[in-house]
């Protein structure tokens, strides 16, 4: 099954807001018995809200409509390797903006940006790229008709695994404008130093994302010749679906390597004996690191939503770092064993 991997976002009874503005609505909400978290703009607690709406909604064919706590209706569109009508049909009267996630965590799924783009400039709707696996050093979305696009800089553009943060990069002035409004209201801004990381590791991000790649390409083939690999997840590979598209839309393959171990117990196994790979939730830092997406990342999907998404208890995902790469084939190696 293909994986969800384009989002269309509808807002409705907010006709007299920019759309950006409207998005954020939930600024002012407060905490209530009933829900105790105060609202928090982080993308990981926006991710949250936005699969337990798509999930209080109707099976996996039919992901919409469903409404977050902060107001915003949300909808997924499963995509075909071939065809992206189907996003121009989920586009509704109400419908402002249509968010992807290219290619996507865990399952590495591309998104034709400038077959959408050609769509949402139709429709008059914005699109808006997260690009965080691909770094504008691979990847550029708005030179393909995005309208914007987000990372998180706590990934690539940073580096080195010591930051927090996330940027959204405007087309226009009044994008930017609505944004800072909002970052103004809210307060979720970085501090100087963050922002100091960042800039720091946006100095290497060329030769960082070249070997990257380099890694990358050359573990991910290690992995699809292991006798005990049952699948492995990685554009750069000639049995992705989308390689074609990958080859087109981006300049590299990247670090991002999900792989199939055949159940829980293989994976667990595997990431209990893995020594120079270390376990962790993020990614795109210099040091390989290593995560569960079941029990880790996406976790709080539970196994109906997992499933419904085609992630499995045996998928293993893995950020492959700089450091030597016969070092991170070799550990894979003896712990795959
Ligand atoms: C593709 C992608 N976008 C955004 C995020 C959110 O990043 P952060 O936790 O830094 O907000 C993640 C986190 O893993 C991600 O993988």
């Amino acid at each position: 099954m293909m994986p969800q991997n384009v989002r269309s976002l509808t807002v409705q009874n907010t006709t007299q807001l920019p759309p950006v503005l409207s998005d954020f609505s939930h600024a002012n909400s407060q905490p209530t018995a009933d829900n105790p978290f105060t609202p928090s703009l982080t993308s990981q607690s926006l991710l949250r809200e936005y699969y337990d709406a798509l999930f209080a909604a109707h099976g996996p064919q039919q992901w919409w409509p469903g409404r977050t706590r902060f107001e915003i209706i949300v909808g997924a569109v499963l995509t075909q390797n071939t065809s992206w009508t189907n996003v121009e049909r989920a586009i509704r009267k109400t419908t402002r903006m249509v968010y992807v996630e290219t290619p996507t965590n865990p399952l590495m799924a591309l998104s034709d940006i400038e077959a959408i783009a050609q769509i949402t400039r139709r429709k008059k709707v914005e699109l808006v790229v997260d690009n965080t696996f691909m770094s504008p050093y691979f990847q550029r979305p708005i030179a393909l008709g995005a309208d914007m696009v987000v990372h998180s800089t706590t990934k690539f553009l940073n580096g080195h695994s010591d930051g927090l943060g996330g940027v959204v990069v405007c087309t226009r002035q009044d994008q930017a404008e609505q944004l800072g409004f909002v970052q103004k209201a809210a307060g979720a801004i970085l501090s100087p130093f963050e922002c100091w990381l960042v800039l720091r590791g946006t100095k290497t991000l060329a030769v960082r994302m070249l070997q990257h790649d380099c890694n990358g390409r050359r573990v991910a083939e290690f992995l699809a010749q292991h006798k005990k690999m049952k699948k492995v997840f990685y554009p750069g590979l000639l049995d992705h679906p989308q390689h074609e598209l990958a080859k087109r839309q981006m300049t590299g393959f990247g670090a991002m390597i999900t792989f199939e171990t055949g159940s829980l117990a293989n994976a667990a196994r595997m990431l209990k004996r893995v020594r120079v790979c270390t376990l962790g939730e993020s990614l795109g830092g210099v040091e390989t690191l290593i995560s569960h997406p079941a029990t880790m990342t996406h976790a709080a999907l539970g196994a109906k939503g997992r499933k419904e998404i085609g992630i499995t208890d045996g998928m293993v995902r893995i950020s492959v770092g700089i450091e030597d790469v016969d070092d991170i084939v070799a550990d894979l190696d003896q712990a795959l064993g």
